[in-house]
């Protein structure tokens, strides 16, 4: 997504925002977030909980501009340091999902007691959570719901997939369905189901297969529960995954399509006397909404490839310097006064980070215009799943983050001080 990012940058320059050691600053578009999160609200029935997924940003001020803009917007939260950050920022309990495959005994004693969305990932916590409240030491207080892997295939990106036949998350609903039949006729307060497919490289088509998948296991079940008196499951997470596009060239799919797609396979879903639906998009929300710039520090010139040294690398871009097949950025160049670069150098530039292992290269080989010393380069596409991976491999400060609408800047964080990075260690 190209942003109008010469003139944000320009702004921040003459309004001293880049000072001399913001040697990197991320930049969230926040008109363009505000106009996503609308979008999102506005294609799902206003009933809808979006539970916007934490790991892809956790900023503190980005929580609380999401929390700001509509009231059906919560958080998913995969740890209890997430549970606990959203709470801190003023979410209710009732709008954090809590999503984590490895809770403790005192995660879900909190979560259950608080009136915390608890999605249980497996039959074993199933079995704790059952236990806690057969021994009348935990009530539950809000939803209760379980992941179920509809195994229905893994997307373009084995990392992100995990509605495989095997999958480390969910109970698997074709190895597991007798128990999980068991349970939903068992447990009453167990009303709703869960699924994530898989994050990016999952089809619009995938994602609305797993929905299917559980959506005639929960009809089904419900059947079998009212012939029995228990109150039926109501509660449908379909989790997030809806892919974006890293290519300004390449549209992204849309969500409004996709709502579509899930009325059409699942109707009832979109019945809210019947269902109360939760999303948990993340990727879809943040990364194009959000960019990375770059002071290039040196550049190293050979006879037939260019390296330009940047402030950012591996440390922030961890899915590119682990899986670089997988994961594409777009790239642009400016000079120290932020005026957009043109034209194209001889050789291509490899864009190199500041880590020391040989594969801190967040890109190989891109042509772009001459590169010189003091350049800005422009990484896009940074708003989600960048600096919630921040690495603390060699200690390097982390950096400077602003939010803007037109010209207004704010600082979302400030870049990180030396004593703050000291402390880190102690
Ligand atoms: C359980 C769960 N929900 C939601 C998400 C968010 O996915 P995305 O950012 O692709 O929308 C993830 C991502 O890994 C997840 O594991």
């Amino acid at each position: 997504m190209m942003h109008n990012v010469g003139s944000a940058l320009r702004s921040a320059l003459t309004q001293g925002l880049i000072r001399d050691e913001d040697t990197a600053v991320i930049f969230y578009d926040l008109s363009f977030l505000e106009a996503r999160i609308r979008y999102l609200t506005s294609s799902f029935p206003p009933e809808t909980l979006h539970g916007l997924a934490v790991k892809a940003n956790p900023l503190t001020r980005i929580m609380e501009f999401a929390a700001r803009l509509a009231p059906n917007i919560g958080v998913e939260a995969a740890s209890i340091g997430e549970v606990t950050m959203a709470l801190h920022t003023g979410y209710r309990p009732d709008q954090v999902i809590f999503d984590s495959p490895v809770k403790t005994i005192s995660d879900l004693i909190f979560a259950i007691s608080r009136g915390i969305h608890l999605n249980i990932d497996n039959l074993s916590e199933l079995e704790r959570v059952n236990q806690l409240i057969l021994a009348g030491s935990l009530t539950p207080v809000g939803l209760v719901g379980i992941r179920i892997n509809p195994q229905i295939g893994v997307g373009t990106i084995l990392e992100s997939s995990v509605a495989g036949a095997y999958s480390k998350f969910g109970v698997p609903i074709n190895i597991y369905h007798t128990e999980l039949e068991q349970a939903f006729l068992t447990c009453p307060w167990l009303t709703g189901v869960h699924l994530h497919v898989g994050s990016q490289g999952c089809s619009m088509q995938m994602l609305t297969d797993g929905i299917g998948v559980l959506y005639d296991f929960v009809l089904g079940m419900n059947e079998k529960r009212s012939k029995i008196g228990m109150t039926p499951i109501s509660v449908f997470d379909i989790g997030g995954g809806l892919p974006i596009s890293y290519h300004s060239e390449i549209p992204p799919p849309s969500m409004q399509e996709y709502v579509s797609k899930i009325a059409m396979r699942a109707p009832q879903l979109f019945h809210p006397a019947s269902f109360k639906l939760m999303t948990e998009f993340g990727r879809w929300v943040y990364t194009n909404a959000g960019y990375t710039i770059s002071r290039v520090e040196y550049v190293k010139r050979e006879p037939a490839i260019n390296t330009a040294m940047l402030h950012v690398g591996a440390g922030l871009f961890v899915r590119e310097g682990l899986n670089p097949r997988d994961w594409h950025h777009e790239y642009s160049v400016f000079d120290r006064h932020g005026n957009l670069k043109s034209g194209q150098d001889d050789f291509a530039y490899n864009l190199a980070g500041p880590l020391c292992f040989s594969g801190d290269i967040i890109a190989k080989n891109v042509l772009l215009p001459r590169i010189e010393e003091g350049d800005y380069l422009v990484i896009h596409d940074t708003g989600g799943y960048t600096f919630s991976m921040w690495s603390r491999y060699n200690s390097r400060q982390t950096p400077r983050i602003l939010g803007y609408h037109g010209d207004c800047f704010e600082i979302l964080k400030e870049r990180e001080s030396l004593e703050e990075l000291q402390r880190f260690w102690e």
